[in-house]
C-alpha cells in the first residue's frame, strides 16, 4: 500500500540502502541464523509484552525510530507517527531533519519523545536544538554517530537529475499520485527542515535547497569528547545511536550514558556492515546490567524482536515498518503497522511457551547457517 500510495522517489527515499544495499540485505537475512526452541505445555493465558524502558512501564518493547522528511510521505508526517506512538504508550524519536519542531510534536502527541541529534557543522544548530529538545520536555536525547560521513544511497538518488531536483520521469510520476500529491506537496508545498532552517541562509531555506545542503553539513570530526561534553549539557537520558563494536558501548558505559543503540542505520551508511543482531549477544552478555541496549536495523516481525529480546536487548527500535504504515494510512496506518508487530509478538511469545518477555532467553535459540535467501527489500 505504502508503494502504491507515494511516488516512487519519496518510496526510494525511505526503502533505499548505501551502495550495492549488503547491509540493507544482510539486517533481513540475519534474523534466520536463529531458530526458536520453544518449550511445550505451558499455560500461556494471560501472557503479555510489557517492559520497562529508563524507568517508565510500556506495554511493547518498542521504539519508533528517528527518521528524517517524513513529510514527504504524509503531511505532518512526524505528528502522525507521535500520535501513533503515544496511543500505543511507546516513545516515539524525533528526527534533527524532521518537518516538525519538538515543542509542536510534545504539544500535538503527547507521549514519550526522544530527540535525535545529528552534530551537524553548525555549533549555533546543534545547541538550538538541545535547548529546545530540553524546553520541550523531551525524555531522551539521542546521539547518532554513524552518520559523521552522509552515505551514498544510489538508487535514491537516480531519482534526480542534480542534488533537489527531481528527474524529468519521477516528476511525472509524482504526478500520477495525485491524492499524494494533495496531501503534501500541493496546498502547503514541501515539507521544509524546521530545526535547520534558521541556521541556513534565506535562499537556501526551501525543501527542496535544505535536500542538497544537508548532506554536506555532516560533520567528520564528531568523537567522544563531543559526547562528554553532552553528558555535561544534558541531565535527561543520553543514548548513543550509531555503534556496533563492543569497545565502543564500554567508552560510552564510562563516560555515562544511559543507553546505545546497536545499529547501522537500517543500511544506509556504511555498506556491509555485520547486522547488529549479530553483535547484540556479545554485547548484550557484557553489557545489558550497565547499560540500556537498544537494536534496530530490519525489524519486521514480531519474531524478530523476541529474537532481539532473547539475545538481550531491552528494546527494539523500528525506521520503514512503522513508515510503511504511516505511507499506507497516515496515523491509522503507523498503529496499524505498530498493532501487526504486537499481534505477532504476543503470537510468539504463546507459541514459545512465554508468558512474558522476561521469559526469553538465548536458550531459546539455536544458531545455524541461514535457511533462506532473501531478496533485497528494494
Ligand atoms: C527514511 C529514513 C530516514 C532516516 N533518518 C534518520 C535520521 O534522521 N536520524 C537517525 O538517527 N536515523 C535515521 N534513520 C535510521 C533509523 O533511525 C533507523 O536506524 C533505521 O531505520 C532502522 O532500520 P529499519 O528501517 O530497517 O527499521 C533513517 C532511516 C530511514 C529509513
Amino acid at each position: 500500500m505504502a508503494r502504491r500510495y507515494a511516488p516512487a522517489f519519496a518510496f526510494e527515499y525511505v526503502e533505499g540502502g548505501a551502495e550495492d544495499e549488503l547491509a540493507l540485505a544482510r539486517n533481513r537475512q540475519a534474523f534466520d541464523r536463529w531458530r526458536f526452541l520453544p518449550r511445550t505445555l505451558v499455560n500461556t493465558t494471560g501472557r503479555h509484552a510489557r517492559t520497562t524502558l529508563f524507568g517508565v512501564e510500556q506495554p511493547l518493547p518498542l521504539v519508533i525510530a528517528p527518521t528524517g522528511l517524513n513529510g514527504i510521505l504524509r503531511r505532518d508526517g512526524d505528528l502522525l507517527l507521535a500520535r501513533a506512538a503515544a496511543a500505543a504508550g511507546i516513545p516515539f524519536c524525533l528526527s534533527t531533519v524532521s518537518n516538525a519542531r519538538p515543542e509542536r510534536v510534545i504539544e500535538a502527541a503527547g507521549g514519550r519523545v526522544w530527540m535525535q541529534l545529528y552534530m551537524l557543522n553548525h555549533p549555533a544548530l546543534v545547541d538550538d536544538v538541545v535547548s529546545r529538545a530540553d524546553s520541550a520536555g523531551c525524555e531522551a536525547l539521542v546521539f547518532t554517530t554513524d552518520a559523521n560521513v552522509f552515505g551514498s544511497r544510489e538508487w535514491d538518488k537516480r531519482s534526480f537529475r542534480a542534488p533537489g531536483s527531481l528527474s524529468l520521469r519521477r516528476l511525472l510520476d509524482a504526478a500520477c499520485h495525485p491524492r499524494w500529491a494533495w496531501d503534501v506537496a500541493i496546498p502547503h508545498g514541501l515539507p521544509r527542515f524546521v530545526n535547520v532552517m534558521d541556521f541556513l541562509p534565506p535562499e537556501a531555506r526551501s525543501a527542496k535547497a535544505g535536500v542538497s545542503l544537508i548532506p554536506a553539513l555532516f560533520r567528520p570530526s564528531i568523537d567522544w569528547d563531543d559526547v562528554a561534553r553532552l553528558r555535561d549539557r544534558w541531565r535527561r537520558r543520553l543514548i548513543i545511536k550509531g555503534i556496533l563494536d563492543p569497545a565502543d558501548v564500554e567508552r560510552a558505559v564510562r563516560l555515562g550514558c544511559d543507553g546505545v543503540v546497536l545499529t547501522n542505520h537500517g543500511g544506509r551508511q556504511l555498506d556491509t556492515t555485520v547486522a547488529p543482531i549479530e553483535v547484540l549477544g556479545e554485547i548484550a552478555r557484557a553489557y545489558r546490567d550497565r547499560i540500556t541496549i537498544l537494536v534496530d536495523s530490519g525489524f519486521r516481525r514480531g519474531s524478530d524482536v523476541a529474537k532481539a529480546m532473547a539475545l538481550g536487548a531491552h528494546g527494539v527500535m523500528v525506521g520503514r515498518a512503522t513508515l510503511y504504515g504511516l505511507a499506507a494510512g497516515g496515523e491509522a496506518g503507523a498503529s496499524h503497522a505498530i498493532a501487526i508487530l504486537a499481534s505477532e509478538l504476543d503470537r510468539v511469545l504463546g507459541q514459545l511457551g512465554c508468558r512474558s518477555l522476561a521469559e526469553l532467553g538465548s536458550a531459546m535459540l539455536r544458531e545455524g547457517p541461514p535457511t533462506v535467501a532473501f531478496p533485497a527489500e528494494s
